[in-house]
């Protein structure tokens, strides 16, 4: 994670300008300050920690973009403007990043682009991206879209499709099943999840669940492939269990049967000889159109003061969705920002609410899910109470 511990020093009004950035505000909060930073096709937050003898500068973990570089030039820029002496930090690695947003990052709200006539398959979790790139190649009428939440994946993914000139891959940091919610039904080819991390500690945080496996059903077209690849014994019988409980199912079941491309994880576990297991479960429904949802905008202007006194760190909890009222920061008497989760349990989402002549969700607009529908409402309820 980029960062810079820098002598203590007052900034310059803002906004500021430094290289190609643009650092339009600062807010503060009882526990840090967030800068605002415009640059290179991203808005995100800086984040600043006043110790006792230093500023720590560093990138926010919500915003954050997906290329390294982009936070590492916001940063060196934002000292240099402010002419500020560093004692020590990693901005100045030299690694091979994307310089900025590639054209094959798509946005959350990607899923209104999907063209139900093309062939789309989906892979989750794509880790190094050697499966999803041999598949890409194989067949280059077929749209390939890549979801994952680990940044330094994506970005390796992203360089290479630059590097190959590889122009069917589309590329989404999120977690893939939210975003599966919110596609149309009967849309997607093929899903691919190989080697998932099986959490046996922690099954909550497990990408195959009741609820992923209608979802996948409803977004794959009838005939359509889900495959699970994994070495747990423990996930192939849980998912397995899963997919034979549905009233209808057709399943092919393999065990250590090699593909024509071997990822970076099952590599790792051929040479200690673990098992591989597949499940390939086949789509036989044509699902009901999806209900669209609308998440309205903010409407009205919001009263900051008024919020800022009456802010404390909350949560409001309903029988399948949470908010987290986490934090608020003032940037000046009517304008600020709230930070929160909120979503299901055990799928949270983060947001900041950017307060000023309007209300925006920063980095970007909620997903029009059931519970975030609902998180949305409380939300609302809130900052107009
Ligand atoms: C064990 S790795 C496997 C990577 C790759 N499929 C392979 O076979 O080498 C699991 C990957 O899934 C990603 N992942 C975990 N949960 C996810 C989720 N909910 N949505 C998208 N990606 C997820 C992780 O970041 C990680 O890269």
């Amino acid at each position: 994670m980029p960062n810079a511990h820098i002598v203590k020093k007052n900034l310059k009004p803002f906004p500021i300008k430094g290289g190609d950035f643009s650092y339009e505000f600062i807010s503060m909060s009882k526990y840090d300050k967030l800068i605002y930073v415009k640059g290179r096709g991203d808005k995100f937050f800086l984040q600043m920690i006043d110790k006792e003898d230093e500023i720590l500068l560093k990138a926010d973990k919500i915003t954050k973009p997906t290329n390294v570089k982009v936070v590492q030039d916001a940063i060196k820029y934002f000292i240099e403007a402010n002419e500020m002496e560093i004692i020590q930090s990693n901005i100045f690695s030299t690694r091979n990043h994307l310089n900025k947003k590639s054209p094959f990052q798509k946005d959350i709200f990607f899923y209104q682009d999907f063209k139900p006539d093309a062939n789309i398959e989906i892979e989750i979790g794509f880790g190094s991206g050697r499966h999803i790139l041999y598949r890409a190649k194989e067949n280059p009428d077929t749209i390939f879209i890549g979801i994952e939440i680990h940044k330094p994946s994506i970005e390796q993914l992203l360089k290479q499709c630059e590097f190959q000139n590889i122009k069917n891959i589309f590329v989404i940091d999120y977690d893939a099943r939210i975003l599966l919610q919110t596609l149309l039904s009967n849309i997607v080819d093929k899903i691919y999840l190989h080697f998932p991390v099986p959490w046996d500690k922690k099954p909550h945080r497990r990408v195959i669940s009741k609820s992923f496996i209608n979802e996948a059903i409803r977004v794959l077209k009838p005939g359509g492939k889900f495959e699970l690849r994994t070495d747990s014994q423990n996930y192939f019988e849980y998912s397995y269990d899963l997919f034979i409980s549905l009233k209808q199912s057709e399943i092919i079941v393999k065990k250590n049967i090699d593909i024509d491309i071997v990822s970076k994880y099952e590599d790792r576990w051929k040479k200690m000889e673990k098992n591989i297991y597949d499940i390939i479960f086949i789509n036989q429904e044509l699902s009901e159109e999806k209900e669209i949802f609308e998440i309205s905008g903010f409407d009205k202007k919001v009263n900051f003061s008024k919020l800022y006194k009456k802010f404390k760190n909350h949560t409001i909890r309903e029988e399948d969705c949470f908010v987290h009222f986490e934090n608020i920061y003032k940037t000046d008497d009517n304008n600020g920002i709230i930070q929160l989760s909120f979503g299901s349990y055990g799928k949270s989402e983060h947001r900041y609410l950017l307060i000023n002549e309007k209300v925006t969700y920063l980095p970007s607009k909620i997903l029009p899910t059931k519970q975030n529908i609902y998180a949305d409402k409380i939300i609302k309820e809130f900052i107009y109470e």
